[in-house]
């Protein structure tokens, strides 16, 4: 990490706006670096007209009359104001004119001889979500049933979202790679009652079994009473009399019209589970006005989409991570370009899948995550060469700070040296975009993310609140509310005022450390909790530990991060072993306790490395020395002083246990 930020010290290109996106995008939405500046000025001064405008652009039942009611930590936006996401989203292309335009992209994976591929029009959505509304509500659901969906990429997933923000049942969406007990979590803290799942989902030509899952996880939930299934894959599964329904069977038997519920401005649209400090993931709340609001202006801004320009809109995220929520379908789909979503591998059938389906669709807008960058750089420039790419105008990042030479890497090989490359920071909490470039705006510095959005007041500070000199690294901050903000943790309100208002009073602290060069921008240093980020995914360490102490062989485990060519950040862990158990100390056993943790929570938690210790090395005052182990997993030379370190000689033996 040290290295990485050394070099980004020295970083010194600056990328001008390139002459071909400015001469193909059409019109911009922010010209030039002056307009930038007074747009944001008026932001910060004067934020409730500011938002105000903007926000009556969309479709309200009831106006607002107060744009803002801020009682920190408490935001309400546009509260006494009545809107519908879906309707802002679907029906209202349709009445506008434009229901034959085409809303969603869809691609699959498997691919002999020819992908399928499906266009949605705005009017096929208004059908089928329409359809699937009353599908749900023919099992009872109704405004604010927490609705929880575990899917694969289909069209049906985000059929299914818009169709609970329809009636107002707010979802909450678990990402498929997630196993059973990761579903028991999520639905127990939500208290839902109906999950809408596949038979399985197609990845790298094999079938995920999410039924299969969600079966397991229903022994655990007695008071799931409906889960409706896609068949997608035709893998066999069992379906549970009076329980379980084929998506076939009852939603295309449903009216083609529901009507549109009419939500207040800060009722609950979503929940999205999140990895934090502790164990337990947290259920972020997002709600109706602000979060529509924020996400479809930062989309048309930082992506400066342009209905009816032949824009082609493809984000390679999942559905599953805020990504997908906010940027393949609520951002994009009030904005009128067509979104590309793709349900499989980015190497299936081979590692050119992402620039082939590129040159299919003539995509101009293409936004992926740092650790696919470094898998795309890995699998060989001869991949993106053979397709053609020169339908692209924009290219964006996601997930995690990007190294210089993955930035130059995409910026040459997949840009052509001539698209801007966005490198958008945000997190799930912050609902969309807070630090990022405006393409055709602002110039680029590979490794930064540039400069706050519009009403974004980011500082860095210290732990006194106290802003920071130039390069001097501090904690990443917001200082005033924001309509994407999250209204909180899911039935946690001390947690919530806990992790993000009380470390520097008054302000939204984001949990990452960064600083600011002379010129202004941003450079984020990396998470400063007990989260990491691996391939651009957020997990707590505690809860691989979690998963790791609850295999009867281990008595305790650590787990830090360490770097990782391609993942950015990998996943170290360190495990004490049950007595019984430490004759047994072997590959095997590591095999054996990796394949837990990815029964227990997902692939992604899978650890990297699993060391074998006799004891965890520890402060007097028994708190596990994590840095200590970030450094040794990191293969670094220990010259920090360790005297608080209770027992010097677990140090040795650490250091002597290689892999
Ligand atoms: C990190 C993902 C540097 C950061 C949208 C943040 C980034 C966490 C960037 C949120 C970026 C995201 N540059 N770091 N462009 N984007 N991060 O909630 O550590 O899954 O706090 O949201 O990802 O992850 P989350």
């Amino acid at each position: 990490m040290s290295d990485a930020i050394s070099s980004m010290l020295h970083e010194s290109r600056v990328f001008e706006p390139s002459a071909h996106f400015l001469s193909n995008i059409g019109p911009l939405n922010v010209p030039d670096m002056g307009a930038y500046e007074r747009m944001y000025r008026q932001s910060m001064d004067d934020p409730i007209t500011f938002w105000g405008t903007i926000a009556r652009a969309f479709r309200w039942y009831r106006p607002f009359t107060e744009v803002l009611d801020w009682n920190c930590p408490d935001a309400r936006w546009f509260a006494d104001g009545t809107t519908n996401v879906c309707a802002n989203c679907v029906d209202r292309q349709v009445d506008d004119g434009f229901g034959d335009d085409t809303a969603i992209i869809w691609e699959g994976e498997p691919c002999a001889p020819e992908p399928e591929i499906r266009r949605i029009t705005y009017r096929d959505l208004q059908r089928e979500v329409s359809r699937t509304a009353n599908a749900l509500k023919s099992m009872g659901v109704r405004r604010g049933d927490v609705v929880t969906i575990y899917m694969g990429m289909v069209p049906e997933l985000t059929i299914t979202m818009l169709a609970c923000a329809r009636i107002g049942a707010p979802h909450s969406v678990i990402f498929g790679g997630f196993a059973a007990s990761a579903i028991v979590d999520r639905v127990s803290d939500a208290k839902s009652k109906v999950i809408v799942t596949c038979d399985g989902s197609w990845r790298r030509g094999q079938v995920v079994p999410l039924k299969q899952s969600v079966d397991e996880a229903c022994e655990r939930l007695p008071d799931v009473a409906h889960v409706l299934v896609v068949r997608r894959t035709n893998a066999p599964i069992t379906m549970r009399e009076g329980r379980d329904q084929w998506w076939h069977e009852v939603v295309t038997r449903q009216a083609d019209d529901c009507p549109c519920e009419e939500m207040g401005a800060e009722d609950l649209l979503f929940l999205l589970y999140t990895s934090g400090s502790t164990g337990k993931p947290k259920g972020i709340r997002h709600t109706t006005g602000g979060y529509m609001v924020f996400t479809a202006f930062t989309a048309k801004t930082t992506f400066n989409l342009v209905p009816g320009r032949n824009h082609v809109y493809f984000c390679t995220a999942d559905i599953g991570w805020i990504t997908g929520h906010s940027y393949i379908v609520y951002g994009m789909l009030p904005n009128r370009v067509p979104t590309v979503m793709y349900e499989g591998a980015p190497n299936f059938p081979a590692e050119d899948r992402f620039w082939s389906m590129i040159a299919r669709h003539r995509v101009t807008h293409f936004y992926t995550a740092p650790t696919a960058i470094r898998a795309f750089m890995k699998w060989g420039d001869e991949h993106p060469a053979r397709h053609d790419l020169t339908s692209l105008l924009l290219l964006g990042t996601v997930g995690e700070p990007i190294n210089p030479e993955a930035w130059m890497w995409y910026h040459d090989k997949i840009g052509l040296k001539r698209c801007p490359i966005v490198d958008t920071m945000w997190q799930t909490e912050t609902g969309g975009h807070i630090i990022t470039p405006l393409p055709g705006c602002t110039p680029t510095v590979p490794g930064s993310c540039t400069l706050p959005f519009f009403g974004i007041d980011a500082a860095i500070v210290n732990e006194r609140g106290e802003p920071l000199a130039p390069n001097q690294g501090g904690l990443l901050v917001i200082r005033k509310p924001w309509p994407g903000m999250l209204r909180g943790i899911h039935g946690d309100r001390a947690r919530y005022i806990e992790t993000y208002w009380s470390k520097v009073p008054g302000m939204y602290v984001a949990g990452d450390g960064a600083r600011r060069d002379e010129r202004g921008y941003f450079w984020i240093m990396g998470r400063i909790d007990d989260v990491i980020n691996v391939s651009g995914h957020r997990l707590g360490t505690m809860e691989v530990e979690s998963a790791l102490v609850s295999h009867p062989a281990v008595v305790e485990a650590a787990v830090v991060g360490m770097p990782h060519e391609i993942k950015g950040t990998g996943i170290a862990a360190f495990v004490t072993l049950a007595p019984s158990s430490t004759g047994s100390a072997d590959a095997s056993l590591r095999k054996q306790l990796a394949e837990h943790v990815t029964r227990e929570i997902g692939a992604i938690a899978r650890p990297d490395m699993i060391r074998f210790t006799a004891q965890l090395p520890k402060t007097r005052s028994g708190k596990i020395m994590r840095r200590l182990l970030r450094d040794i997993a990191a293969g670094k030379d220990l010259t920090q002083d360790t005297t608080t370190l209770e027992d010097f000689t677990v140090l040795a033996k650490l250091r002597e246990s290689d892999e």
